[in-house]
Parts: structure tokens; sequence; C-alpha cells
């Protein structure tokens, strides 16, 4: 058995293998609500017939304002529990585990009205200055991600991603480039990570499931944060009770990013080994070899893909055969594998 196609089990989740579909924005609420559609129906339950083993629904908002477009899905609302019932249980009807990723757009949110954000600095001329939030806006924030992790229950995922990458709400306020707060929640490494802090300490109230944050572990910008600087912020989540950092980077401030195969696995690698807390690798990983090699040299622990599942929805199967591994196929296909 390869160790791509092992079960992993956190928190009594069993994945069937290794395999994450990394959370991709569709923009495809058409009516600006937050609702899921036929599109977002068939394309995570395209996914969970391709035998991914965590399928991870994309950046979902936890306030209307913290939307990055007006299309993006919601929860920020009761109303949006039917739409992603349905959409965790077509998905649950082929064996994959669910996740969805919370999250909040802050400077780089596109919608009507205000903006908000640790400080009111823009993310370049395009975007909006956001308004710069009082501890009152903090404390509804953090409220926001607990409500919407209550949504998330009721609507049966199994596993919460926090977004706290790609230079959102979250990621503004652990990074010194674009957190120059003096409050509680700026200035050293603890007070940007209080919001963190104190989000993970509220879900972990309501949520016993598997719980996942989501950091961009590199700025690519002196004075910004690095791999090395999240080792500490991956230690305390640990201790809180993350069960795994899903490792990307960049894209919270305009930096240029040399991206290569596997360009954010050392990242993972690092946080791993210093923080001894499990990784999940992303960003051009499109092979079976690729992954695999990557799981067995113990530089991550799930391995998540995004472009070359929208190429191949029936990655998996492609990874098996390269690997020499059978998986399951769905008894309405078993005549593609008879020759
Ligand atoms: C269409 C699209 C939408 C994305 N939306 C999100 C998102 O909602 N949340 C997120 O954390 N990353 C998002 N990403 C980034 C991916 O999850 C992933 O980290 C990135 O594409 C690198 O992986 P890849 O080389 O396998 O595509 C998106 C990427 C794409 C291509």
């Amino acid at each position: 058995m390869t160790r791509l196609f092992e079960p992993y089990t956190i928190r009594e989740v069993e994945f069937k293998n290794r395999i994450a579909m990394a959370p991709m924005c569709m923009y495809s609420s058409h009516n600006c609500d937050g609702q899921i559609e036929d599109w977002h129906k068939t394309h995570y339950s395209t996914r969970a017939v391709g035998q991914v083993g965590l399928i991870i629904v994309e950046a979902t908002a936890v306030q209307p304002e913290g939307r990055i477009s007006a299309q993006d899905l919601g929860i920020w609302s009761d109303d949006h529990i039917v739409g992603l019932t349905e959409v965790v249980r077509l998905m649950k009807q082929h064996g994959t585990k669910t996740g969805i990723q919370l999250a909040h757009a802050g400077r780089k949110a596109t919608v009507d009205g205000d903006i908000f954000a640790p400080s009111a600095m823009a993310f370049n001329d395009t975007y909006k200055t956001p308004v710069e939030m009082t501890v009152n806006d903090i404390k509804a924030t953090i409220q926001a991600f607990k409500d919407g992790t209550i949504r998330a229950q009721k609507a049966g995922f199994d596993v919460i991603e926090l977004h706290g990458a790609h230079g959102y709400l979250i990621n503004e306020f652990l990074s010194p480039l674009t957190n120059k707060r003096t409050d509680d929640y700026g200035g050293s490494a603890e007070n940007r990570y209080r919001i963190l802090r104190e989000i993970i300490d509220e879900v972990r109230n309501v949520w016993v499931g598997p719980l996942f944050v989501r950091i961009s572990a590199h700025d690519y910008t002196e004075g910004g944060m690095t791999p090395e600087a999240y080792v500490e912020m991956a230690k305390w989540m640990k201790e809180q009770g993350i069960d795994l950092v899903d490792v990307s980077s960049g894209a919270l401030v305009p930096a240029k990013i040399d991206a290569f195969p596997g360009y954010q696995v050392k990242f993972s690698e690092t946080i791993k080994s210093g923080a001894h807390i499990a990784t999940g690798a992303v960003g051009l990983i499109t092979t079976g070899i690729q992954a695999e090699e990557i799981l067995k040299n113990g530089r991550a622990d799930l391995i998540l893909l995004a472009r070359e599942l929208l190429r191949d929805p029936y990655w998996a199967y492609s990874a098996a055969k390269e690997l020499g591994t059978e998986i399951p196929v769905p008894k309405q296909y078993d005549r593609g594998w008879t020759f």
C-alpha cells in the first residue's frame, strides 16, 4: 500500500486516503447572497466520485463584509445551512470526508460598503482602504467565526479550516507588515496572534472535530513572516487543539512569488518538524510520485491539490495507476476498468 492511499485518522474522523481538495473559491453564488447553487453541487460531488479523501469547501464568509467578492459562499446566517447540508450530503454519498474553510477577507474584500482590517492600509491602489477595527469589531468577528462553526456543524461537515492565509483578515493580524496596531492585538507576536487565539478558543468551545488552520508561511517581503517565525505560532496552535496546519504562502502584500513544483513543501517541513504538528502540503503538486515522496519523507501528512483537481477531478485514479495501486471504483464505472 502506498502512503498516499493509506487511511488517515484525526480525532476519530477517518479519511480514506491522504488526498485533500484545497479550498477554491468558485464565485458562483449568483444572487450575491452567499447561497449554494447548482454549480457547487456538481463541482464538489464530482471530486467526491473522484475518490478525494477530504474535500474542503471554498472560503466561506462568516460576515457579509468579509467576502472576497459578492459571489462568495456565506455562512453568516442560518439561511445558509440548508444549501450547505445538501452539498455535504452529495459529497458523503461517495465516502469522502467534508471540510469547510471559514473565512473573512479583511482588507481584500471587494464588496460594497466599508471593509475592515487590523490597520487602515489598502492592499494596493485598486483596493479600498479598510476601516481599522475597534475592539468591539474584533469581538463581533470572533463571535462570527464561532457562529459559522455551529452552522457548519449543523450542515454535517467533518472538518473546519480557519483561513489564516493569503492576506485575508486573520493573516493581516498575524503579520507585522499589515498589523500596525498599538493595542493588545498588535505589536509582539503574542499580540498579533491574539485574534486567532480567541477565535480558536471560541471555536473549540463548540467544535470537537478536526480543526485546521491555513497559513501563509512566507510573506516574501523584508520584515514579514517566515516559516521559522510561524513555528512559534504553530506551537501555540498545537497547544490550543489545532490538529493540522495547512501550509500555503504569499498574497499578504504584493510580492513576487517564485512558484515551482512543490515550492511550499519546504515550509510545511519546517513547521512540521519545528512545532511537531501535522501539516498539509499544497502548491504545484501534480503527480502521484511527487505526493508519495512528500509523505514518505515525512514532509507533510496530507496532500492538498487545487488546480490539478480542476483539470482532472479523477486525479486519484491517475495517481493510483502511476503508483501501481488499485483503488475502489464506483460500480457504475466498473466497465471503464475492463478491457
Ligand atoms: C480557482 C481558485 C480558487 C482559490 N480559492 C481559494 C480559497 O477559497 N481559499 C484558499 O485558501 N485558497 C484558495 N486558492 C488557493 C488554492 O487552495 C491553492 O493553495 C493554490 O492554488 C496552490 O495549489 P495548486 O498549485 O494545487 O493549485 C484558490 C486557488 C484557485 C486556483
